[in-house]
């Protein structure tokens, strides 16, 4: 199956918004994968299917991730907001049949990042905050960075998301804070 096909799966399964976000997470995916030398197929097809699963009810994620055999954290558990990036690599692993470990884990890691993140998944990460449509305060900083390195486009991410959880007084994914820290200790 190529991008068109999984474009048709995601179509029923999303409202327009949100398909649209999708096929643009897909282009810039696209865009970085050439950019930084990722798999542009691989790179195509996670950024299509990345929110497969967002608007999926909670009972029918929570089957998705138990068939796949994956167990919350308490935090993850605690947190539905990420349900659709754990369920969504489990759907496609399970029901698309999908076995790219790179691309369940681009899907996976879509929303949290994580420390030891492959190119793939740091290219997702970011294709979600700079796809096309995005005009939130704060996105121009991304896309800048995104243009000089990938670095420098996961520590805007990264510290836009810590940053916002934080001020919403909402839980940090210890995944988030790993990918974080790996990337700032590099850094110096
Ligand atoms: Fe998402
Ligand atoms: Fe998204």
């Amino acid at each position: 199956m190529n991008v068109k096909d999984y474009e048709k799966i995601i179509r029923p399964r999303l409202k327009d918004a949100r398909f649209e976000h999708s096929k643009n997470v897909s282009k810039e995916a696209v865009r970085l994968a050439k950019k930084y030398g990722a798999d542009v197929e691989k790179a195509a097809i996670a950024g299509i299917l990345h929110d497969i699963t967002k608007e999926t009810s909670e009972e029918e994620q929570l089957e998705i991730m138990k068939k796949a055999g994956i167990e919350l954290s308490p935090l993850e558990a605690n947190s539905t907001k990420l349900w659709h990036a754990i369920s969504g690599s489990g759907y496609i692993k399970i029901v698309l049949g999908i076995d790219d470990e790179d691309i369940l884990n681009a899907v996976r890691y879509h929303t949290t990042a994580r420390g030891g993140m492959s190119l793939l998944e740091k290219i997702i990460f970011i294709s979600d905050f700079t796809s096309a449509e995005r005009d939130y305060d704060g996105v121009d900083e991304i896309r800048k960075a995104a243009d000089k390195s990938l670095e420098a486009a996961m520590i805007e991410g990264l510290s836009f998301s810590i940053e916002d959880l934080a001020h919403r007084r909402l839980a940090i994914a210890k995944d988030t804070l790993d990918a974080y820290n790996e990337v700032i200790l590099k850094k110096k």
